[in-house]
């Protein structure tokens, strides 16, 4: 089944165990909401979240936005239980499960494959819930790109900060952020990596979460260069993100409008026998149309005019 391409420019993180946060996550203008079986819940929750999590993606009026978990990863005990409890209680009221740690592609395929079995024994259609990995463990960075191909039900790459700072024995603040000066961006080698190997693989590449909630600035600077380097969105851990996010992410009307100039211009040119020509004084040519194309099919999915 081909997946449905789906807007992702924000990721709000809602804890599971906490039901009260619930329904503010579901009427909020987040793309995509994920109720965290992981790390935002104490170990000793984590078994009650599972119900709580399905039980308010079945009955909360979520509108347009994608419903999520995160479960926790192939290597904890929770695993298996995250994904059958939850999705036979929700069913397709479950659309995206976010696996984290992942360090291999078998960790993709155990979760695909269990999927499959919990589709076929409740009977929903195969293949229907997607899957996002995260990459944050050195050791699933060095494996990205057979990641990237592991599934089918794949659609996306999260990049994750935190703990991919904590497997490199990295020395950061609490915003994972160097505790030197250092020059550039330290992630920078990550971050790359993880978008070249979702874009060959035709998926999303999504950015880091972003601890400090009190300094609206600095978050969407990090969105606009996320958004640079080809990431369609970024998680947001506080409802204050995602209206930073989801305007950083998405084309502005200039842009949209100056992509339909790039095409016009370019298919005047394609009519006249000539394979390139000039723009406001800017050579226009087939690499143009590409990026045209990109704006104008993310202009698409979110509804946006130029
Ligand atoms: C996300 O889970 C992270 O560790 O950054
Ligand atoms: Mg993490």
């Amino acid at each position: 089944m081909a997946r449905p391409i789906r807007p992702r420019r924000s990721e709000l993180a809602t804890p599971a165990s906490n039901d009260r946060m619930f329904a503010k996550s579901a009427a909020s203008a987040a793309d995509l909401v994920f109720l965290d079986l992981e790390d935002a819940c104490a170990p000793a929750e984590r078994l009650g979240a599972r119900g709580k999590a399905a039980k308010a993606l079945r009955e909360l009026d979520w509108g347009s936005t994608v419903r999520a978990i995160r479960m926790n990863g192939v290597d904890t005990r929770w695993a298996y239980g995250d994904v059958i409890e939850v999705v036979t209680e929700a069913r397709s009221a479950l659309e995206v499960i976010i696996v984290p740690k992942v360090r291999r592609a078998r960790d993709v395929w155990w979760v695909d494959t269990l999927l499959s079995q919990v589709e076929e024994t409740i009977g929903l259609p195969p293949k229907g819930i997607g899957l996002e990995v995260l990459i944050e463990e050195t050791e699933g960075l060095e494996n990205v790109g057979e990641i990237a191909r592991s599934s089918d039900r794949l659609e996306a790459i999260v990049f994750g900060a935190g703990d991919f700072s904590a497997s490199q024995g990295a020395r950061v603040d609490t915003n994972f952020d160097p505790v030197v000066d250092y020059p550039g961006d330290m992630w920078h080698y990550a971050r790359a990596r993880v978008v070249v190997a979702a874009r060959s693989a035709g998926i999303d590449a999504i950015d880091a979460p972003f601890p400090n909630y009190r300094d609206p600035d600095a978050y969407r600077t990090a969105c606009d260069r996320a958004a640079a380097m080809g990431y369609v969105g970024k998680w947001a851990i506080h409802p204050s993100q995602i209206d930073p996010a989801n305007t950083a992410f998405a084309p502005t009307p200039e842009e949209i409008a100056h992509s339909r100039r790039v095409v016009a211009a370019y298919r005047e040119a394609e009519a006249a026998g000539k394979g390139a020509t000039g723009l406001d004084g800017m050579l226009v040519d087939a690499a143009h149309l590409r990026h045209a194309a990109t704006v104008a099919r993310t202009a698409e999915l979110l509804g946006l005019q130029g």
